[in-house]
């Protein structure tokens, strides 16, 4: 039997052909321009054929697999490994509990693989814990094989996915020594999904989660999902709104509860722990209790019980996230009560059961300070040790709102006591949503390598949320993320990376943008250098792109509607902090937000260097000039240009750096399959279109103020 070309890439489900066939195949790679068309839908689970040459090499390295366990998680390692060789090495891999000989891909732990055992490394093992793992060139029984080891199930999980990752992008496995461990412990997804189907800021389809035919009917999709979140080592997921408003109340009910659990008991064997969104007044919502006081006993008591209840259905519940006295969201404040009041009550209910309440940072009551970027550190550093060990707090990764540049927000480095997670948006809300192509891994490398200073040099964001700067019991990343029911599961294929570099960043903070978009293209779309290297430098720009037609120069928030368009007029509404003239305050004066020590003094939350770096016009960076200064426009930039005329040229840049990006693409056709080639064209017409009016409408309403030439 010969495979094509296209028999692997019209295969249905998500990643492999599934193949069962015997002996080797000569399938031919075809030419790049007969590649059939692809929906996206297997993501970067593809595991397309290697070249031929080094197809032959991983033939003659791995010719059987075998996986001793019998649990539901090494059965899914045991197919995983199976098709995902036969799929790639265009040959069967016989794939067996037994029968160990040379060549085999042993997987295991010393706990269910006497193999494994036989190998000695327990005590290394048991230093990188029960997600970490060993791959390695050993010998068993005589027979020279490979083997990925680990102390438990799950991390000989992950090690699989990252041997299938090394030959999906073509790497050699003759002598590999990969010893891994997962730095940050809670690597999670928070979807924004409602229970009517919709998403909140969602930009590809409905939600995945079918609650009408939950808990009766599981579809595929959910399993799908699971894979994919395990293959970049994600182990959670809040799979509701933080808004949880009323239409949202019933999760938490005796009708929804075992729809919920019907959906984590799918995603067991493959690590995802589920955690929901808890609206804070359920005790009333929900209770019919007259109040949701943290500090009535009746209250602490509804929520233990709630507890006891889900926990009785979900064993391994990861825990509540909690967006309270944030945007119309109820909390403890209603009741005079503190944030880490609120959320104690409900570690209390939570820690017999050793789950988490994960409280988000996001609050910005007008009434603590005139500047919203001000707000969430005066509120939660006045809190720190006082919250219970059990409690997170999620910090968005700019002060004020996700949006194209931010500096990283002060709480990071700034919260001694209190664990803080880091919540970065996949969806890319602020940054064109899922019609323009922006990677976002640089963003995210940006805010994680941004010294805070808190313990002297060195104290990265990264290293704060390892709890390398100050020890934190628990430690977590998120991503509020970006699936739906889009065949391609994002919306653009392109967002797709995001998803995945959130993934892979939370896993090692410390990763390179560089490297997770080239690991994300050579699974995605195609291993043949030229294109992969064009591909990552359009990625490794993209975002910078987007900013030049947007916000450059520490513009922020010039936004209205629906959070697509700017909309620098916008200057109306119920909340000044919800316009975009109170934060971009141009004149004909100048523009800008004055958080220096002179003006609201903002720069004042970070430690010293950083807010002298950032006070000081010499040396705060121009990425982010009007986020701390307010300058005339006739103000000099670093390359002579006036200020006017430096925006003027970043918009102009930004639109032809579009454009290029256009053209780009467009000379990809043929090493790209032609259906996505075409689906991203489309969506970069539409982005070089924006790009030019968005320009337009912003570089006109300013010079109102500027009063000078668009040179
Ligand atoms: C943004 C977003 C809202 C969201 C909020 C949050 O303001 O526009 O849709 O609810 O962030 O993070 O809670």
């Amino acid at each position: 039997m010969t495979i094509t070309r296209r028999d692997f890439m019209a295969a249905g489900a998500l990643g492999t052909v599934g193949l069962c066939v015997t002996g080797h195949l000569t399938g031919q790679v075809l030419e790049a321009r007969d590649l059939p068309p692809e929906d996206g839908y297997r993501l970067w689970l593809r595991y397309a054929p290697p070249a031929p040459a080094m197809a032959a090499r991983y033939r003659a390295a791995v010719r059987q697999v075998i996986v001793e366990g019998y649990t539901p998680t090494s059965q899914i390692v045991r197919t995983e490994a199976g098709n995902a060789l036969a799929s790639m090495l265009q040959a069967a891999v016989p794939t067996s509990q037994t029968g160990l000989n040379a060549g085999a891909l042993v997987i295991g732990t010393p706990a269910n693989s006497p193999a494994i055992r036989s190998l000695g490394w327990t005590r290394e093992l048991d230093a990188l814990g029960a997600e970490g793992y060993i791959i390695r060139p050993a010998t068993i029984g005589g027979h020279a094989v490979i083997a990925i080891a680990s102390q438990g199930e799950l991390g000989a999980l992950y090690g699989t996915f990252h041997f299938l990752r090394l030959m999906a992008t073509g790497q050699p496995i003759g002598a590999l020594n990969q010893r891994e461990r997962p730095k940050v412990m809670l690597r999670m997804i928070n979807h924004w999904d409602n229970l009517n189907g919709t998403i909140e800021r969602g930009y590809a389809g409905a939600s995945l989660w079918k609650w009408n035919d939950l808990p009766g009917t599981l579809d595929p999709r959910y399993t799908d999902y699971a894979r994919v979140m395990a293959s970049i080592g994600l182990n959670g997921a809040v799979i509701n709104n933080v808004n949880v408003n009323v239409p949202n109340l019933p999760i938490f009910s005796a009708e929804y509860l075992p729809k919920v659990a019907a959906l984590a008991s799918v995603w067991r064997p493959y690590g995802i722990r589920m955690y929901l969104s808890v609206n804070f007044s359920s005790p009333v919502t929900i209770g019919g209790m007259k109040t949701a006081d943290p500090l009535d006993p009746g209250v602490a008591a509804w929520w233990r019980t709630k507890a006891d209840e889900i926990y009785a259905l979900m064993p391994d519940f990861g825990g509540f996230l909690v967006k309270a006295n944030s945007e119309g969201q109820p909390g403890p404040k209603d009741y005079g009560r503190t944030h880490a009041e609120g959320a104690n009550v409900l570690a209390d209910a939570l820690a017999p059961h050793k789950g988490n309440v994960i409280w988000r940072a996001f609050v910005y009551d007008d009434d603590i300070d005139p500047d919203r970027a001000k707000r969430a550190y005066i509120e939660f550093t006045r809190l720190d040790g006082k919250f219970k060990p059990n409690v997170l707090v999620q910090v968005k990764n700019g002060p004020i709102d996700f949006q194209p540049r931010e500096p990283f927000h002060p709480l990071f480095g700034g919260m001694k006591h209190t664990p803080v997670l880091a919540e970065v948006q996949a969806t890319q809300e602020y940054m064109g949503q899922a019609k323009h192509l922006v990677y976002l891994g640089t963003m995210w490398e940006e805010f994680l390598q941004s010294d805070t200073w808190a313990k002297g040099k060195g104290s990265t964001v990264a290293k704060a949320i390892e709890g390398a700067v100050e020890p934190y019991s628990v430690t977590g990343f998120v991503s509020v993320t970006n699936p739906g029911q889009d065949r391609n599961w994002c919306g653009h294929h392109f967002s797709q990376a995001n998803w995945y570099a959130a993934g892979r960043l939370a896993w090692n903070p410390e990763l390179k943008a560089d490297q997770i978009a080239e690991e994300w293209i050579r699974m995605t779309f195609t291993n043949d250098p030229a294109p992969v290297a064009t591909i990552r430098d359009l990625m490794m720009r993209s975002r910078e792109i987007y900013l030049n037609y947007t916000m450059p120069l520490g513009l922020h928030h010039l936004i209205g509607g629906n959070h697509y368009a700017p909309m620098p007029q916008n200057s109306g509404g119920p909340r000044r902090d919800w316009t975009a003239v109170y934060y971009h305050q141009a004149s004909t004066e100048g523009i800008g937000f004055d958080r220096s020590s002179k003006g609201d003094n903002y720069v004042g939350q970070y430690f010293p260097p950083v807010r002298d770096m950032f006070d000081n016009l010499a040396t705060c960076p121009e990425t982010y000039l009007l986020f701390f200064h307010r300058l005339p426009w006739t103000y000099r930039l670093k390359n002579g240009q006036t200020l006017w005329n430096g925006l003027v040229s970043h918009y102009n840049q930004g639109v032809r750096d579009a454009e290029a990006m256009r053209a780009t693409w467009q000379s990809l056709a043929g090493a790209i399959d032609p259906q996505r080639h075409k689906e991203v064209a489309d969506r970069l017409d539409i982005q070089v279109k924006d790009a030019a009016a968005w320009r337009d409408q912003i570089l006109t309403y300013f010079q109102q103020f500027s009063k000078m030439d668009r040179v």
